[in-house]
């Protein structure tokens, strides 16, 4: 093998590779081909055999030139690469240039009614619970006096995951659970998302639910109306009208729906109230004893009323919005409103 030819040959394509390597794993790669264990000089010195031992020596010396040579270049342009790139790539930077402006955000208006509610709950002494989106039967209706058969359950209306499970359809269950790991007194409030089948101006297959509730010895019907005629005063501005209509829930006896004075017509009555001069905002009632007994409780000896409210109504109000869908668009056009 003619080797000085070799030798030549090795040197143009370490700088041809070395010409086309940035990055440090490029020249770790060139340093492993040319000077590793199984490289292309370790290859060469191998070959020492077939030479005659009087050329040996010579053969030994001028590959050891080759390979210093290889290495002192490889390392040079690595370290020529390094503080390329540490300058930017070679590209110098024009610091005069105005930079680059990220517009502040702001909070979604769901969220924004969201945060209200719940702060208005916490000053009056609600303390915040949770429960899963997705829940049995059981919890959701069954222990709401919601039996099987009742129209709330119907496949049209509900999520179902499989017979037993499905993705709640109010912030309700949470009642059952808190009630069943705590015993009287009291005092919580549940956020969250809740699910329905539904597809309007007002409804959306996703919407959240505000769910109060508080159980004690000795409340009644005055405490209910007292805290949320507070609660709707603070939330729509002190002198809002308010007013409790009687309606029915399964899971409470007697059960209200609450309105407030409309806010467009002021009471006149118009298109937003249905003439009535009245928007309803959420529904409460007395918790049924049925529920007390599901948990443990003595009706007997403890009494309690529960609220919930849909928060997308509320801030549907609150900002004058008419369709509920808006919400969900993220359209910045209509975000930066709020
Ligand atoms: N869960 C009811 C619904 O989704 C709202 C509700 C009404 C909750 C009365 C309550 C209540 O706690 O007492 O329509």
């Amino acid at each position: 093998m003619d080797w000085e030819k070799k030798l030549g040959e090795l040197e143009s394509q370490v700088s041809e590779l070395l010409a086309q390597a940035q990055k440090a794993e490029d020249f770790f790669r060139i340093k492993q081909q040319f000077l590793g264990k199984q490289g292309e000089i370790a290859g060469l010195l191998r070959g020492i055999r077939e030479i005659s031992p009087e050329l040996r020596p010579i053969f030994g010396q001028r590959i050891n030139q080759a390979k210093q040579l290889l290495e002192d270049r490889i390392a040079e342009a690595s370290r020529q690469a390094e503080s390329r790139q540490a300058r930017g790539g070679g590209e110098t930077q024009d610091l005069t240039l105005p930079g680059v402006w990220n517009p502040p955000g702001r909070i979604h208006p769901i969220s924004q009614a969201l945060d209200e509610i719940c702060e208005i709950l916490e000053d009056l002494g609600f303390q915040i619970a949770d429960g899963p989106e997705i829940e049995t039967d059981f919890y959701n209706f069954e222990a709401l006096n919601i039996p099987k058969g009742h129209p709330a359950r119907e496949m049209q209306d509900s999520f179902y995951i499989d017979d037993e499970i499905v993705l709640r359809t109010q912030t309700s269950p949470v009642q059952i659970r808190v009630m069943e790991k705590q015993k009287p007194p009291l005092r919580i409030y549940a956020p969250g998302r809740v699910y329905r089948r539904d597809m309007d101006v007002s409804h959306t297959p996703m919407f959240h639910q505000v769910e109060g509730l508080w159980v004690d010895g000795g409340i009644t019907f005055s405490d209910l109306k007292g805290v949320l005629m507070l609660f709707a005063e603070r939330l729509f501005g002190e002198g809002t009208p308010v007013r409790f209509r009687p309606s029915f829930f399964p899971f409470t006896e007697p059960s209200a729906e609450v309105d407030i004075g409309c806010r467009i017509c002021r009471g006149e009555g118009c298109r937003v109230c249905g003439n009535s001069g009245w928007l309803e905002i959420l529904g409460a009632g007395m918790v049924h004893p049925g529920l007390f007994r599901r948990v443990e409780y003595d009706p007997a000896e403890y009494t309690g009323f529960a609220f919930g409210l849909g928060v997308e109504r509320i801030a549907m109000l609150k900002f004058g919005i008419n369709d509920i869908r808006l919400f969900f668009e993220n359209d910045l056009h209509f975000l930066k409103q709020f």
